[in-house]
């Protein structure tokens, strides 16, 4: 089963991935990310850093999806395992758009087609929802922040994670970022167990 964590900067996503390593460590879920662990990852990294032209910051996640698919989610999967991981394609549909606005005239579909017929859908998406000042504020505290850490930004990124989710409601499911973070933990851990007991009844029928 494939459970991705989405959410604009700042929302607490990555702390809540981190947290739910405890209360779900006995079914021994296979935490990843993206942008991932490798080298194409790393050039991703890079990319942000530098500013590179959109077009190919964008080419450049979707390379770091088709690595992350092929040496972890694919084999994870394979073996049955649980995946959890921290941002997955929706970040491309969510940011993209917005960075790839009047470059590409219809920056999603164009998304959609690049990932059409290869990549995996997640079973469900859990998008952590926040005010943008507040999750700004949030990132006024770190350092070195990259170019999509402006409030522009942040406020198209989220409308576009709000109509995505809008438009699959069986597969999002909307968190509040805003509450407390042990409340919003243990919400999500138990709709895990929850989803990963369903999955597992189904497979034995
Ligand atoms: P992030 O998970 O925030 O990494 P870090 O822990 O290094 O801050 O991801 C880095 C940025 O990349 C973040 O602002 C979201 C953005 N991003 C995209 O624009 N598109 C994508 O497909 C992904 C995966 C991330």
């Amino acid at each position: 089963m494939l459970i991705t964590l989405e959410g604009i900067d700042g929302t607490g996503k990555s702390t809540l991935h981190a947290a739910l390593a405890e209360p779900l460590a006995d079914l021994q879920p296979v935490f990843t990310r993206e942008p991932g662990a490798t080298w194409v990852g790393d050039s991703v990294r890079r990319a942000i850093a530098e500013q590179t032209d959109p077009v190919t910051e964008a080419l450049l996640f979707v390379a770091d999806h088709a690595a992350h698919l092929a040496t972890i989610v694919r084999p994870a999967l394979a073996q049955k395992k649980l995946v959890i991981s921290d941002r997955y394609t929706d970040s491309r549909y969510a940011y993209q758009s917005v960075t790839l606005e009047g470059v590409i005239s219809e920056p999603l579909a164009w998304l959609q087609s690049l990932h059409n017929g290869w990549t995996i859908v997640p079973d469900r998406t859990f998008l952590l929802v926040l005010p943008v000042d507040v999750a700004f504020e949030r990132l006024k505290a770190k350092d070195g922040r990259e170019h999509f850490e402006r409030k522009e930004v942040l406020e198209k990124v989220q409308k576009n994670y709000l109509e995505l989710a809008r438009r699959d409601p069986s597969r999002f499911i909307i968190i509040d970022a805003s509450l407390e973070k042990e409340e919003i933990v243990q919400f999500v851990a138990s709709a895990i167990r929850q989803l990963s007991g369903l999955s597992r009844s189904r497979r034995r029928r």
